[in-house]
């Protein structure tokens, strides 16, 4: 099957030579085609290049079996949400609104609401319940551009639960046309039962959890909330390491509530992402350049629970790459629409839009391991875009914040939207 995009007014984030992830002034880099066409053979990118050029291959029009004319507007790689909770059973607006009266992240959780709140209505729910609701949720993204997704466990919080959920993560994984990473994070929250004994809760993670996702092969990845009130740095390094034995990746939740030392834990296991760092030091920055590992900032999260704001620009200015998630999850950040997320890098950050598209495309693939595949429009990759409204310039992307500027979407070569 081909299919031919034609007249495109502006084809971005494309790559002649493609890169795993951009870092330090690379993230400037944005390269885009005017007056472009692309050409996609079954679920892969084909060619591109612009409407003029004579070899053009988009001549091969007819040949094409679906034609589109993209008059006016313009064509961006997919968005990829390399943090996401989307298993989730309810909603949680009465902490919402005790928020607004006073309470802090850290008190609800005190007080058995917060992770423990989502898990016990989660546990409440059946399979089928949950893979309805996900599937909803992924169903939105996927209109608002997102084309992959990592998605958590952790709102089980007992083994059977945590596997349910990452079951559930399975499935989708099996019927949804999103690209979809599965991360397993049994070191979410510390149920009641737990409290004043959180190491036994710790090794139940690591005797019994871990083995049985890895038995099931339910994981890509293993995650930890390393932080002040959640799990220690020692709980974290014990968890990582159990998880790295059995075959996943680590990537982790640090310096959320504060400068937790998760950033230094989740560089030395090798992580693949740090998340969150709204908490962030000279010495953070520090153990991270040179690494493997992607700064990740959630700035939803952020923004809901008005914490202060990682220093995107300052890790930028070190060298480091920058990826920029939704976070989506009903505790701190219920909303997973990156277009949003984009904006608030340009807006919060003090991004440029070239740096917020990286941040929110390719970084954000090579955080959740599949920069290699999706992330950039490049010949070979997956046929992952959308295309837009009439828009006037790709800058408008971040700058009108609040519209869906989405129109088509295509997700391995298929029309979806
Ligand atoms: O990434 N910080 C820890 N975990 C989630 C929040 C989970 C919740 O409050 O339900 C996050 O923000
Ligand atoms: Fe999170």
């Amino acid at each position: 099957m081909l299919t031919l995009i034609k007249n495109i007014k502006e084809l971005v984030g494309v790559e002649s030579t493609p890169q795993l992830r951009k870092q330090g002034k690379e993230m400037a880099q944005l390269e885009t085609i005017k007056d472009a066409y692309l050409l996609i053979e079954d679920d892969k990118i084909k060619a591109f290049g612009t409407m003029e050029a004579e070899s053009g291959e988009w001549k091969a029009e007819s040949g094409a079996d679906l034609v589109i004319d993209a008059t006016g507007r313009m064509v961006f790689p997919s968005f990829c949400d390399s943090h996401t909770h989307i298993v989730y059973a309810n909603s949680r607006e009465h902490e919402f609104v005790d928020k607004i009266r006073g309470l802090s992240y850290e008190e609800i959780a005190k007080r058995g609401g917060g992770i423990l709140n989502s898990a016990k209505a989660t546990a409440a729910a059946s399979e089928e319940e949950l893979y309805d609701m996900a599937w909803q949720r992924l169903e939105e993204v996927m209109r608002l551009g997102t084309g992959a997704i990592e998605i958590k466990s952790g709102y089980g919080l007992s083994t059977e639960s945590e596997l349910k959920l990452l079951r559930v993560i399975r499935r989708l994984k099996e019927t949804s046309p999103l690209t979809i990473k599965s991360n397993f994070l049994g070191a979410h929250g510390i149920p009641m039962e737990y409290r004043g004994h959180q190491e036994d809760y710790v090794d139940l993670v690591i005797n019994e959890m871990i083995p049985r996702v890895a038995d099931e092969g339910l994981a890509d990845f293993v995650d930890v909330f390393c932080d002040q009130g959640f799990f220690t740095v020692e709980d974290t390094a014990r968890i990582l390491e159990a998880g790295i034995k059995h075959g996943m990746r680590p990537k982790i939740h640090a310096n959320e509530m504060a400068v937790s030392g998760g950033v230094q834990v989740g560089v030395k296991y090798g992580a693949i992402s740090v998340d969150h760092l709204e908490q962030m030091g000279d010495a953070e920055i520090e153990c991270l350049k040179g690494t493997e590992t992607m700064p990740t900032i959630l700035p939803g999260c952020a923004f809901f629970l008005n914490l202060p704001l990682s220093p995107a620009r300052k890790m930028i200015e070190a060298g480091l790459p920058v990826a920029m998630a939704s976070d989506f999850n009903p505790g701190t950040s219920p909303s997973g629409n990156m277009q949003l997320i984009l904006s608030m890098a340009c807006i919060r950050y003090r991004l440029t839009p070239e740096e917020a598209l990286n941040a929110t495309t390719l970084n954000t693939a090579y955080a959740m391991g599949v920069s290699d595949e999706v992330g950039s429009i490049a010949v070979g990759k997956k046929a992952n875009f959308y295309i837009t409204k009439p828009v006037p310039s790709y800058e408008y992307m971040p700058y009108s914040y609040g519209e869906n500027k989405v129109e088509t979407v295509f997700l391995n070569g298929k029309k979806y939207v």
